[in-house]
């Protein structure tokens, strides 16, 4: 793992192929890369990677959209869906999803105006679901027969508006040392 430290920074084009291919690796949900470039062409701030050992290890990706809110009924919101996040498994517990989930809620909040992130998880994906609790999501709604497998989704939430202060300072191109997580 070289020197115990990993980079939080905005996904470029050049980043495509990698992530693809950390997409393919991790997660059965995949998509083509027209949809990658336009993610990133709409919503750059929020398609976050991580780097350690010279190479891509992480990224988040997220669709700014209208609609309403998941915490308060019937409100209008700015909402950030968190789209996919993966961490390559030999780099994993080590706060690189923490970090890069934490670097989208930010910039959703402060350059789209963002006042909810949320997301869909699978009711059997124990990591995710502890990953996002412990950033202060709470499950909203569980959408039955959600994934082309038949496997359920939690919907999960959080207002950034009261998150706003606590998110502190940006960690992009930032080097984040492995055993002193900034947020832990
Ligand atoms: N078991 C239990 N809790 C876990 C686990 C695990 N395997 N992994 C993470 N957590 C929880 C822990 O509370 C952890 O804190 P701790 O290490 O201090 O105990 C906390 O989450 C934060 O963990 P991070 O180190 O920040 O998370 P990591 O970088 O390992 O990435 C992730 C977590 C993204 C879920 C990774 O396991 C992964 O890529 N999995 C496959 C892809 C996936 O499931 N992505 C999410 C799908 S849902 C969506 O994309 C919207
Ligand atoms: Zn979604």
């Amino acid at each position: 793992m070289g020197d115990d430290e990993y980079k939080i920074r905005i996904f470029g084009s050049d980043d495509l192929n990698r992530v693809m291919a950390i997409n393919a690796e991790c997660l059965p949900e995949n998509y083509s890369s027209f949809f990658y470039r336009d993610l990133y062409n709409r919503f750059p701030k929020t398609f976050v990677v991580v780097e350690a050992d010279g190479e891509i290890q992480g990224y988040i990706m997220c669709r700014i959209e209208r609609g309403l809110s998941k915490l308060r009924s019937l409100r209008p919101v700015r909402l950030c869906h968190v789209v996919s996040i993966a961490v390559r498994e030999p780099y994993r517990r080590r706060g690189m999803a923490t970090n890069v989930l934490k670097e989208a809620m930010k910039n959703g909040s402060e350059e789209y105006r963002a006042s909810e992130c949320f997301l869909e998880v699978r009711v059997g994906n124990e990591p995710a679901i502890n990953l996002y609790e412990r950033l202060g999501f709470t499950k909203v709604k569980r959408n039955f027969g959600y994934y082309l497998d038949g496997e359920d989704a939690w919907v999960m939430a959080i207002s950034l508006e009261e998150k706003r202060d606590s998110l502190g300072e940006s960690l992009r191109d930032k080097y984040l040392g492995y055993d002193t997580p900034p947020f832990s």
